[in-house]
């Protein structure tokens, strides 16, 4: 009865999706268990690019049932629109094997008007959101106030609901921030249609993950954003507002932790982070730009989600540690391995200077992780191209000392290297489980 669950270990878009695709074949069931259309995790498979925003990437393999769980924030007209998407590739996502948890939290567009207005309203302390809303989303839901899934069963009266919650919370646009509030009715109208298009999917995910486990299958739990993002237990305020981290997985699909077999760590070979807030390793000019790429390839680093230009810098070890120790990772799967080539000499990031000391652990206030200095362990580079590598035994001498050096920091085997977008871009070490 084994759960796998597949997490970031920094600040997301660490190549989660294309693991999950990985995994994903040997998976009966898959499911996505926190945040929104924040996420983008794109997979290359089969000659085509597929970007998901809320769908888990296991929906590429036909027998997989996919899920979104009860801890996720989702936005009916992405929703729509993403299963509309699929089904005009030929991929599946009909109500047969598509699930949406009646308990997810239901996006209205007066969460996304918020979302912009609250960070328009941080000035220089801005969070640099996705203004998707994710973040008034799940405030409402702590609040009590939300609306879940569960709802759309009525599409009639869920359109009156959304009205509602629409008209409150223009209120508060127009008071408090004076801006233009949307418009109740149409909410109504749009709403009450994504319901009907959408109640087909609705189901107990939290009972369909139970009975998938019971029947011996594989249960897949895909994580989105990153382990540094957790609302808790990252680096506050500058977070996303859900668990990103294992035990998130728990909690937002609604499955006991005896289940748990494997937590699987997706850590790229550098670090990169999209939006504000502290980042010890990060890099700056052309060494920076050197990671990022010009844009010019799919993979290069801007964000799938909002186009922006990801931050980067050399792989963080002390913030590895931390996610190793807080997810229980058991093993690493380490992408883009293949960027680093050409880069001479390498470095990863071991301990911080801090407060006159030298620290293993980030510093438990994140205020504090800005004033840290990276300690680096510098490593030979390599100029070989590793795109066609499949085995470890091909990957040249100082890739492999690379990959050997990050897996000494937590202490974790690093079991899939990807060094490349497709899906046949990877070399497994180790024996299958
Ligand atoms: P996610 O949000 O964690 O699923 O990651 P994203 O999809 O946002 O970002 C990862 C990007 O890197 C995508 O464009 C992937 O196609 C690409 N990618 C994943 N693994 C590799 C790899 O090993 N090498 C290269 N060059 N690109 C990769
Ligand atoms: P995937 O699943 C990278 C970041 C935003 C911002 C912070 C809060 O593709 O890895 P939010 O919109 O969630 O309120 O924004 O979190 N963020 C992500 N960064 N990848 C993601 O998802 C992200 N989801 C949110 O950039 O800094
Ligand atoms: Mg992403």
């Amino acid at each position: 009865m084994p759960l796998d669950i597949v997490v970031g270990t920094q600040w997301g878009d660490e190549g989660k999706g294309r693991i999950v695709d990985l995994l994903a074949r040997e998976a009966q069931f898959v499911a996505r268990y926190s945040g929104g259309d924040n996420a983008g995790h794109t997979v290359a498979a089969q000659g085509r690019l597929l970007r998901l925003h809320l769908i888990p990437s296991g929906i590429l393999h036909p027998e997989a049932i996919c899920a979104l769980g009860a801890g996720m924030v989702v936005n009916p007209a992405r929703l729509v629109s993403e299963i509309d998407e699929l089904e005009s590739l030929g991929i599946g996502a009909s109500p047969t094997r598509l699930k949406l948890s009646s308990s997810a939290h239901i996006l209205t567009p007066s969460h996304l008007a918020l979302d912009g207005a609250e960070e328009a309203g941080r000035g220089s302390r801005e969070i640099g959101t996705t203004r998707r809303g994710i973040g008034p989303a799940y405030a409402d839901k702590a609040a009590r106030r939300g609306l879940r899934a569960g709802a759309m069963r009525d599409p009639e009266e869920f359109g009156r609901l959304v009205e509602e919650q629409v008209r409150a919370a223009g209120r508060l646009l127009e008071g408090l921030y004076d801006l233009p509030a949307p418009d109740p009715a149409e909410a109504r109208r749009a709403y009450a249609g994504y319901a009907e298009r959408l109640r087909p999917h609705l189901a107990d995910v939290g009972a369909l993950t139970a009975q998938a486990l019971a029947r011996g299958e594989n249960v897949l739990a895909e994580g989105a954003q990153g382990t540094l993002l957790d609302l808790d237990h990252g680096t506050y305020p500058f977070v996303t507002s859900s668990h990103p981290t294992a035990p998130g997985a728990l909690l937002g699909l609604g499955v006991g932790a005896r289940h748990l077999r494997r937590v699987i760590g997706v850590t790229k070979a550098f670090q990169t982070r999209v939006g504000a807030g502290p980042f010890p390793t990060e890099l700056f000019g052309a060494d920076a730009e050197r990671l990022r790429g010009s844009g010019a390839n799919p993979w290069d680093e801007f964000g799938t989600t909002t186009g922006r230009p990801r931050r980067c810098g050399w792989l963080d070890g002390v913030l590895l540690r931390y996610a190793s120790r807080l997810n229980g990772l058991t093993e690493l799967a380490l992408t883009k391995l293949d960027v680093l080539t050409g880069l001479e000499p390498l470095r990863v990031c071991r301990s911080y200077l801090f407060s006159g000391g030298e620290a293993f652990d980030p510093p438990p206030d994140p205020e504090d992780l800005a004033a840290c200095t990276p300690l680096y362990d510098t490593l030979p580079g390599w100029t070989e191209t590793i795109g066609g590598t499949r085995s470890w035994g091909d990957l040249p001498p100082a890739a492999r000392a690379y990959v050997e050096a990050v897996e000494r920091i937590p202490g974790v085997p690093i079991r899939w290297i990807s060094v490349g977008p497709e899906r046949e871009q990877v070399i497994r070490r180790g024996e299958p489980v």
